[in-house]
């Protein structure tokens, strides 16, 4: 989704804007651009297509002095990916970006037009621009004539605004989608969609609330929400950006997958003690009253749920639903007080997991956020938060944040069992011994990838994949078809192994490829019965499991376990490579895949 930067000072505002549009590249984007104001004149430089295309065009382009900045990468939402659509987008004077969706751009645009303003192009963001220099030509100071602006907006925003008259400015306003302000040791200031971009120039941030506005200059900032001055609350910055990059790894996702082990241990640490779980961010308190858990997410984040709705009834003993959120946002849903509104999140922006989350809180329900990111929009929302640890997850396909949501959420499980004394403590003491044997099964082991990657050169075709399991295999099947469909662009789908005689099946020949998933632990026999079906059909079988399958036509094997949730974590290892390693040898760009966004802050 698209990516907003920002820089005030007399650095080289090109380095550090370019630098920080790379650092939002993983939000996903077709387009890019930048703005700087200097000595009163403007320099703009926009491209299609990735930022390297932007760098070509600016690289005889300098800065240096005192100038103002602003870049944007952009996702196209209205109007297509083409440089006029691309961003900042010109007034007379001023320049703009804008992440978000100005639902009430064709009423404003059709007023400015009758003014005799003339549009360049088809965004909405471009309103912004003219409604902004409309409103100057009577307003008593450029500051006055953005305040104007703001409060006729409606729909998200977070939007930079720079102008000349006030050349040594830089307006903001944040509703809706993220935005953070950072400075430095010198006074220069920054700004962000989230803190990657700032981080190692920045020294201490304020994560901005819905309805913040206001100006920042050389003098300082000034910042206010619903026409009132607020005083400013920093946080530190991390100073450590080597953890963003791709320490020898061919792709961010590669990099992400070998990782998974480390974050693991940090996603337990503190978590699984002796006794029990503990997790010092929330209160058992949380839980009372609750006859149900109601879950909710998007992507990848509803394949966690969907585990974590299984684990919830098994151990917890408790009702649990889960609901994909753009579904959830309109089907007038029935919000019970005794429910525990759980939204599990990566980015904690996804804009239709968050307006369920603030359904939920207007309803009166207690609210949880499961997040990998500290201060997002979700977690500051919501009753509680437990974040996930995973650290900047940058390829747009989703592994290590997948990971430590699911082991949050059988964490949760057994938290909520012993809570509801509805398991043992015997099976509890058991399986925080296994819990612990997860960073174990992350590890990749160099050889097997070295087979996955032999064996994908045959699952480059055909007319389709089936990934099946059962019970929690069913997401991880899901989870595992998703992967290879956002990265390979083939056509994959997850399907309970139950329910491929229901009329899958039909598909069956030698060109379907099933990918079965095959736990010793968990329904083996049943699972192995509608692979048999399968396989009696032609249908070409690749079998993950521990156990050797006689009808299969190839074998990923997985370690011999005593827990079906170790097959789990070992088994999506092997889904990660298989389809990362499909995708590399079609050429594709794994860690930016086409169509996609990293964090989707429109619905
Ligand atoms: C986008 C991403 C997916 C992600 C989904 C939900 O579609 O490409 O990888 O699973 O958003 O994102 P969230 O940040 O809410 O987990």
């Amino acid at each position: 989704m698209c990516g907003i930067v920002g820089y005030l000072g007399k650095n080289e505002s090109k380095n550090i804007l370019l630098d920080g549009l790379s650092e939002l590249e993983y939000r996903g984007y077709d387009s890019a651009g930048i703005a700087v104001l200097q000595d009163k004149n403007f320099s703009i430089y926009k491209a299609v297509g990735k930022l390297q295309n932007l760098k070509d065009k600016t690289k005889d382009f300098t800065s240096e002095g005192f100038s103002v900045g602003i870049g944007h990468t952009r996702w196209a939402t209205h109007g297509k990916p083409t440089e006029l659509n691309a961003h900042p987008h010109l007034g007379e004077n001023s320049y703009v970006v804008h992440n978000g969706i100005i639902e009430n751009y064709q009423e404003l645009k059709k007023e400015l037009q009758d003014a005799g303003v003339a549009f360049l192009s088809q965004t909405d963001t471009e309103v912004i621009v003219h409604l902004f220099e409309h409103n100057l030509k009577t307003a008593s100071s450029a500051f006055d004539a953005f305040e104007k602006t703001i409060s006729t907006l409606e729909g998200a925003y977070a939007t930079l605004l720079v102008t000349k008259g006030e050349e040594e400015t830089i307006f903001f306003a944040k509703q809706g989608s993220p935005m953070i302000l950072g400075t430095g040791k010198n006074g220069d200031k920054y700004f962000g969609s989230s803190d990657a971009p700032l981080i190692g120039f920045a020294s201490e941030a304020i994560y901005l609330s819905d309805g913040d506005y206001g100006v920042v200059n050389n003098e300082g900032i000034k910042l206010y929400n619903d026409k009132k001055e607020k005083s400013l609350s920093f946080s530190k910055l991390s100073e450590n950006r080597l953890s963003a990059q791709k320490d020898g790894f061919r792709f961010f996702m590669e990099k992400e997958i070998y990782e998974q082990s480390d974050v693991m241990s940090d996603t337990l640490m503190g978590r699984v003690q002796d006794e029990g779980i503990n997790f010092d961010e929330i209160d058992p308190s949380l839980f009372e009253g609750i006859n149900e858990i109601k879950l909710c997410a998007c992507g990848t984040s509803y394949h966690s749920a969907l585990t974590a709705s299984y684990l919830f009834e098994r151990y917890a003993k408790v009702r649990t639903s889960v609901e994909v959120a753009s579904e959830f946002r309109y089907k007038e849903p029935l919000l019970l007080k005794d429910t525990l509104f759980i939204v599990i999140s990566q980015s904690g922006e996804t804009a239709d997991t968050l307006e369920t989350l603030k359904m939920a809180k207007k309803a009166g329900l207690k609210t949880l956020t499961i997040c990998n990111v500290d201060n997002s929009s979700m977690v500051r929302l919501s009753n509680a938060s437990i974040l996930t640890r995973a650290g900047i997850e940058k390829g747009v396909a989703s592994t290590k944040a997948f990971a430590t949501q699911v082991a949050v959420l059988w964490m949760l499980s057994l938290y909520t069992a012993k809570l509801r004394n509805s398991i043992s403590q015997e099976e509890i003491t058991k399986q925080l011994h296994t819990l612990r044997e997860i960073p174990k099964v992350l590890k990749v082991d160099d050889e097997q990838h070295e087979r996955i990657k032999r064996l994908s050169k045959r699952y480059l075709h055909g007319h389709g994949f089936f990934f099946i399991g059962r019970d929690v295999f069913f997401p991880l099947a899901l989870e595992g078809a998703l992967k290879l469909k956002e990265i390979s662009y083939l056509h994959a789908e997850g399907y309970p192994s139950g329910e491929m005689k229901h009329g899958p099946i039909a598909l069956a020949d030698p060109e379907l490829f099933t990918i079965a998933l095959m736990p010793t632990e968990l329904l083996y026999e049943k699972t192995k019965s509608n692979v048999e079906e399968l396989s009696a059909r032609d249908s070409t079988i690749c079998a993950i499991s521990s156990k050797k399958f006689d009808k299969s036509d190839d074998d990923i094997f997985i370690t011999p376990s005593d827990h079906y949730m170790l097959e789990f974590f070992e088994m999506m290892v092997a889904l990660q490579i298989l389809s990362l390693e499909i995708s590399v040898r079609l050429g594709n760009d794994v860690d930016m895949p086409r169509n996609l966004a990293k964090s989707v802050t429109v619905e």
